[in-house]
């Protein structure tokens, strides 16, 4: 009785490698990337592709363990949910105001360490961000989202608030 569970575990990790999820990544755009629509400088490009593409970009690298199911189902959701929830392979279909957005959380997520994940930091050393270096992405996605982003493209629509001191006698 003892034998067969024991055989059970080596035969069901087989099985399992039958259940592989779809892992082709859809096909990059260049134009559409981040790196052409937002032309960050080559230091904070090298950065993002270093921490953040693996799962937020249609150019995932999967090393091999990560084709070995279970670890394969738990990568490839990650990797799903990632891109669902920003894309920069896909950045140039973003509306000029969800651009802004995504990168102001970005910026915020780098700053108080959220991203990228701890799990695949883990196993990712180049991924593991210096200080400087998550200054470095910060500082530029900062720049590009929220507040400070299309300052020279601004059309002056709810962006002027702070500046017309007057905005309450304005009759
Ligand atoms: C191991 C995969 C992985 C890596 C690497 C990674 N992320 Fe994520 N990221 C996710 C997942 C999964 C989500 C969605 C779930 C969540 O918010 O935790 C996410 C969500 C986000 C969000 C959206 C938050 C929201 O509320 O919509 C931002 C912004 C983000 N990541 C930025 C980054 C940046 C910038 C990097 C690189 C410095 C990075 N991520 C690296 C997996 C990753």
């Amino acid at each position: 009785m003892k034998n067969k569970i024991w055989l059970a575990i080596p035969v069901a990790l087989l099985a399992i490698q039958f259940i592989q999820p779809d892992i082709r990544n859809p096909p990059v755009v260049a134009a559409m990337d981040i790196q052409q629509v937002a032309n960050p400088p080559a230091d904070v490009k090298a950065v993002l592709k270093a921490a953040c593409y693996d799962c937020h970009s249609n150019e995932t690298r999967y090393p091999w363990y990560s084709r070995v199911a279970p670890v394969s189902w738990w990568v490839a959701n990650h990797v799903d949910e990632g891109r669902e929830a920003l894309n920069f392979s896909t950045f140039g279909a973003l509306s000029p105001g969800d651009r802004s957005e995504i990168l102001e959380e970005a910026g915020e997520k780098v700053t108080e360490g959220e991203m990228p994940l701890a799990s695949y930091t883990w196993m990712h050393p180049e991924a593991r961000l210096s200080a400087a270096q998550r200054n470095l992405l910060s500082g530029w996605l900062n720049a590009n989202g929220g507040e400070g982003a299309g300052a020279p493209e601004n059309d002056g629509q709810g962006a002027g608030e702070a500046e017309s001191g007057d905005a309450d006698d304005d009759d």
